[in-house]
């Protein structure tokens, strides 16, 4: 991560507070959380999050290309995610096992689950056409995000 991205995380953040507060549909607190992360940090080709339905991941709102749909748990970085209850910070999906190309841009990812109580409802999931894109730094602010999110279920 540049120290651009670093100075783009407060205001990112701030942000996300004023867009999920006082919303009770958490569709679109997604959509907007989407349009935000992927209008305001550099390098990313993908956006968005996949939603816990029925016992498997389903596409939820997203900003980038056409994504596939539906990713069981276990499978793919989202899956894995999901299967684990960790973030998975991925410097290069070519050597990841299993990993969905939705988008062949893609390079690396990173995943961050979303939870309800201690329940997985859904992950954020954020794809760049670099390889190792993401640092400590950007999955600690993107998970300061989804905490904001998550405290807005409540
Ligand atoms: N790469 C993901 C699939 C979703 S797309 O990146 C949007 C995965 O392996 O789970």
């Amino acid at each position: 991560m540049s120290s651009t991205d670093t100075d783009l995380y407060p205001l990112l953040l701030q942000q996300a507070a004023a867009l999920v507060q006082d919303e009770p549909d958490l569709i679109a607190k997604m959509a907007n959380l989407s349009a935000l992360i992927y209008h305001s940090l550099p390098e990313l080709n993908w956006a968005g999050f996949y939603i816990m339905r029925e016992g498997e991941l389903v596409l939820g709102p997203f900003q980038g290309k056409v994504a596939c749909v539906r990713i069981p748990v276990g499978k793919g970085v989202c899956g894995t995610a999901v299967a684990t209850g960790e973030p998975q910070r991925i410097a290069d999906v070519h050597a990841f096992p299993g990993h969905i190309a939705c988008d062949a841009a893609s390079e690396s990812e990173l995943v961050i689950p979303v939870r309800a109580g201690d329940q997985i409802i859904a992950v954020l999931d954020i794809d760049s056409p670099i390889l190792n894109r993401f640092g400590a730094a950007d999955q600690s602010a993107l998970e300061q995000l989804v905490r904001l999110l998550e405290q807005s279920l409540v």
